[in-house]
């Protein structure tokens, strides 16, 4: 079976730094993969030019066998791709299921055509989606937060609606960055097992994250990268104990 995403010599400098450098990763379809490494090492580029945010120097990547390399980002994000940011970008006066509302693609009211001309259709897919975002609630264990508003959540939770938005865009691939960087235990274990059932679902996840033990939990393959290049790649067990990762993680 073809990758779900495929990274092919991929080469990114900003004025001459090198942010990724000759950088190949095959992800496979329903699985989950960490990308770990200092800061600096080129993990964010990575899913910057993955979604077409910056533009690739050269190299290849392609996306169910689709070359996404030189698309821009909304086409991307159209094929199936959707990401969270490091700094969550939620609208916090709005509440919780607004913010999911959003989320959700091609919404027949967004079109004007619709709003006149068929009110009623409008209306069911309104009815449709609420229906959805209470799904995703209860999916995530966080549905009696519907109702409240982002900015009154503790930052644990705008990071699990931050997922939860990434999830209704009915994405395939989620490339999730720092998912549960600071945040309590108690709300890592939620995310992580939100993220651990996403597989199932048909979804294939790549997320960057500093917490080793949140990364061995649930990545089936675990890159550590720096300098922009890929130096280990391989199971969870053999690359936190690679040589190299252990004298990262130890300075
Ligand atoms: N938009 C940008 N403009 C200039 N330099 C950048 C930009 N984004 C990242 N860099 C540089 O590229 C390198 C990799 O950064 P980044 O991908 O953010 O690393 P990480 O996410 O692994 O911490 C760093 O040297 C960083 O300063
Ligand atoms: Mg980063």
């Amino acid at each position: 079976m073809t990758p779900a995403l495929n990274i092919i010599n991929v080469n990114k400098n900003f004025d001459g730094t090198i942010a990724l450098d000759d950088f190949s990763l095959e992800v496979p379809r329903n699985s989950i993969t960490g990308i770990i490494g200092p800061n600096g090492a080129g993990k964010t580029t990575l899913f910057n030019v993955i979604t077409g945010f910056l533009p690739l120097d050269s190299g290849k990547i392609t996306f169910n066998d689709k070359n996404v390399a030189r698309m821009p980002s909304y086409q991307i994000m159209r094929l199936g791709v959707a990401r969270t940011f490091q700094q969550l970008r939620l609208i916090t006066r709005m509440t919780v299921q607004d913010n999911i509302l959003l989320s959700f693609q091609n919404q027949a009211g967004e079109h004007l055509k619709n709003t006149f001309f068929f009110p009623g259709r409008v209306k069911e897919e309104e009815k449709r989606n609420e229906e959805k975002a209470t799904e995703l609630l209860s999916f995530m264990g966080i549905e009696d937060k519907a109702s409240d508003l982002v900015e009154d959540l503790s930052y644990g939770q705008q990071k699990m609606v931050s997922l939860a938005c990434c999830l209704a865009s009915g994405a395939d691939l989620l490339l999730l960055d720092e998912p549960v960087a600071g945040i309590n235990p108690e709300t890592i274990d939620n995310i992580l097992s939100v993220i651990a059932k996403l597989p199932e679902g048909g979804k294939t996840v790549v997320l960057i994250e500093h917490n080793m033990d949140a990364v061995m939990q649930v990545c089936h393959t675990v890159v550590f990268m720096d300098e922009g290049k890929k130096i280990v790649e391989g199971v969870p067990e053999s690359v936190r104990n690679d040589p190299a990762v252990l004298k990262a993680y130890l300075e």
